[in-house]
């Protein structure tokens, strides 16, 4: 028997945490499990815009024919000019459509595991789970380099500079392009610059990974960073999700983009990309990607699009505050002040395994093992009461 010795994985920490929250009775649980954005009302709605460009979609959509296996060209465009603006020659770029973002990040690591599987993959600590769930899959090395001090809540610049220079030619760096997972601490400026810069005297590979575009500062702002790297190397893989930005999780939207070195390049790459997802799922899929594509290339969907992205980046960054203001004054001290500092839906509350299950167990609210919450899954209403539990447990 072959099936029989099949070993289940070990459960996903966050999709676990989905499923219990889901199976709690009690009335009064608050989520802030899963990245997902929720509004005042706790819902994770459809955009506006998003709904307007699926019903015209259904109206004029006459085919659903099969596209190409890098997707569809406008599409790529779209996510190109989005994410990189002009940073860097069109022409240059190799992109493939993924179903979400983890498959952008698959397919890129696939991608450098076809190419230079001796490399080390250097992952920040903490990362995204998924990255070294995937890494740890395909068998690519892979290294932490330090990243968040956990006494300040802010970046370890010399930890991170320390544990980088031990890089290798060839390695690759991979970096969370903005609202960092499951941190919440982004690089500054000139944190962007320094690693650009030995990047390209060291002849290291960035990977940005870019789940959160418009979510920290600005759908501009939040990629600053991103597009000075790309302007200062010679290449660049990036990996974009449409999750969140455009709120499509079950459409699963995403691209690769591979910034080269010229067209000679760009087109191998291409077509290691397509091959890429031919072998995983042969088309990726359209719909999601469509209504991307009909949302940034129509000026009134678009200002709809980014005026209720403004409206949801706003909450998020309004919720930071009032949860460091209630901790603040639960506790008398300032040891949460990081929270309204920090960007995106995540930060770490510097809790225990332990303590994380306490606040399950006895208080109903839902963070994950290693400490991060998703202050996009509280609202006015249950703020208060958050920061009390917080306080009682971690005090
Ligand atoms: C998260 O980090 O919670 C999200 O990106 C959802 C996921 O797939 O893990």
């Amino acid at each position: 028997m072959v099936l029989d010795r099949v070993t289940a994985p070990e459960p996903d920490a966050i999709l676990r945490l989905m499923r219990a929250f889901a199976d709690d009775p009690r009335p009064g649980k608050i989520d802030l499990g899963v990245g997902v954005y929720r509004t005042e009302a706790g819902e994770t709605p459809v955009m506006r815009a998003v709904k307007a460009a699926e019903r015209r979609l259904w109206e004029e959509q006459r085919s659903k024919g099969y596209v190409a296996l890098a997707g569809d060209p406008a599409f790529l465009e779209a996510m190109c000019v989005l994410t990189l603006g002009d940073a860097v020659e069109g022409a240059c770029v190799a992109a493939a459509a993924t179903p979400g973002g983890t498959a952008a990040v698959r397919q890129a690591l696939d991608l450098v595991r076809m190419t230079a599987p001796g490399a080390t993959v250097w992952v920040s600590a903490p990362t995204w789970p998924n990255h070294v769930s995937i890494l740890t899959a395909i068998g690519q090395p892979f290294r932490a380099y330090r990243y968040l001090d956990a006494e300040t809540g802010a970046l370890d610049r010399e930890g991170m500079r320390a544990d980088l220079a031990q890089a290798r030619e060839g390695d690759v760096v991979l970096l969370h392009g903005c609202c960092h997972n499951p941190t919440g601490v982004d690089l500054a400026r000139d944190d962007w610059a320094r690693v650009a810069q030995d990047c390209a005297a060291r002849g290291l590979l960035p990977m940005v990974d870019l789940a959160y575009q418009g979510l920290g500062d600005g759908v501009e702002a939040d990629v600053a960073g991103l597009r000075s790297l790309a302007r200062a190397v010679p290449e660049l893989l990036l990996c974009v999700s449409g999750s969140k930005t455009f709120g499509l999780y079950r459409d699963r939207v995403g691209a690769v983009l591979a910034v080269t070195e010229g067209s000679a390049t760009r087109d191998r790459v291409a077509a290691r990309l397509a091959g890429l997802n031919r072998q995983a799922y042969a088309f990726p899929p359209d719909h999601g990607a469509r209504l991307v594509t009909m949302i940034l290339a129509d000026p009134a969907l678009r200002a709809e699009w980014e005026a209720e992205l403004a409206g949801m980046r706003a909450r998020i960054a309004a919720m930071r505050g009032a949860l460091a203001d209630a901790l603040r004054a639960e506790t008398g001290s300032d040891r949460f002040g990081f929270l309204a500092d920090q960007r995106g839906m995540f930060s770490l509350i510097g809790a225990t395994p332990a303590q994380m299950d306490e606040l399950r167990k006895e208080h109903a609210i839902y963070g994950v093992q290693d400490g991060r919450i998703n202050v996009a899954g509280l609202t006015r209403g249950t703020v208060a009461r958050a920061a009390r539990a917080i306080a009682a447990v971690l005090a």
